[in-house]
């Protein structure tokens, strides 16, 4: 067996998330500058199932043994090995890292879920289809998440820009031409468990309005879909604007996140939203290219922990 590093990267939401969860659209987008990597070496001399886990960013240096049944890495590996029908695994040690912040709304829990997937199945020799990463990363997403949309481990299994939308074959995105985008980290941690149990405790006290908002959600994203293929920035940034209005109405937003996106908008950003689960987390602008060291700046000086420069970019699926 030899030697292995997969990455998975972080990805972002650039319109529909809440709404996604209730059957409607979702467009979202892989963030390749942040990423989780995962190395593995054979341990030729070790006994079979003998694996070593060194994952420093959280302190853990041991033998995934040891671990409980349901912490990440066990149950990723369980998972392939049932998927695989194995019962012996070679020695290896394991080392997993990742530049992805945590509860920010990017993807980190999906991004691991998927490397780990990806590194477990590989080293035993399996290159698992795209569709079967993102089952299998659905089931790790479900034990931890309760129930997920399953957009966040679709597009980082697929690794570019997807239109979700639940029960539907997912659908590249085609945009006209590669868009800047700026992430900004508001610093405050993100919590979509309570966000999303949050919005479907108003939607049961007033399925009619929150049925309607959701819907409206749904038709932006799909007129975003349009803007996307067409190439027009100045209707993408204006459906963004109107997306994190209904996401503030979802009350999912935080004072620090709408500071950050009035700051965006001040400085000439085309468009901007929170992104993700919210309560926290992480906004996402779209800007001109040339925009993009001002606007950072401006984002830093108005309090973000960190931003990140991507882009909305089209490939085939
Ligand atoms: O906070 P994140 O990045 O995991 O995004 C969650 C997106 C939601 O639509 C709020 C939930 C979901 O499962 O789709």
């Amino acid at each position: 067996m030899p030697a292995l590093k997969v990455t998975a990267p972080a990805k972002t939401i650039l319109f529909g998330e809440h709404a996604v969860v209730y059957g409607h659209p979702a467009i979202a987008i892989p963030v390749n500058q942040l990423k989780t990597t995962i190395t593995i070496q054979p341990n030729p001399w070790g006994a079979s199932n003998q694996i070593t886990i060194h994952a420093p960013d959280i302190g853990l240096s041991t033998a995934l043994e040891e671990l409980p049944n349901q912490h990440p890495f066990s149950t990723a590996f369980s998972v392939v090995m049932q998927h695989l029908g194995m019962t012996t695994y070679p020695a290896c040690t394991v080392k997993i890292n990742s530049t992805i912040p945590i509860a920010s709304g990017l993807g980190s829990s999906a991004s691991l879920s998927v490397a780990l997937i990806k590194a477990f199945s590989q080293f035993a020799g399996a290159d698992l289809p795209s569709q079967t990463l993102i089952d299998l990363s659905f089931q790790l997403e479900t034990i931890y998440h309760g129930t997920p949309s399953g957009i966040d481990n679709s597009v980082i299994a697929l690794n570019q820009g997807i239109l979700f939308q639940k029960g539907k074959p997912v659908q590249a995105l085609n945009s006209a031409k590669p868009l800047p985008i700026v992430i900004a980290n508001s610093g405050v941690a993100g919590n979509t468990k309570q966000a999303v149990a949050g919005v479907r405790e108003s939607w049961q006290h007033n399925k009619p309005y929150f049925d309607a908002l959701f819907q409206k959600i749904g038709s932006t994203t799909w007129e975003a879909l349009q803007a996307l293929e067409n190439g027009d920035e100045i209707r993408l940034g204006q459906l963004m604007n109107s997306n994190h209005r209904d996401l503030q109405t979802l009350r999912v937003s935080h004072p620090k996140i709408d500071r950050l996106v009035e700051t965006a908008l001040k400085h000439d950003a085309l468009g901007a939203k929170l992104c993700g689960g919210g309560l926290g987390g992480n906004m996402i602008c779209l800007i001109h290219a040339e925009q993009a060291g001002e606007i950072q700046k401006a984002l830093m000086q108005a309090g973000a922990a960190q931003t990140y420069l991507t882009q909305v970019e089209s490939r085939e699926i």
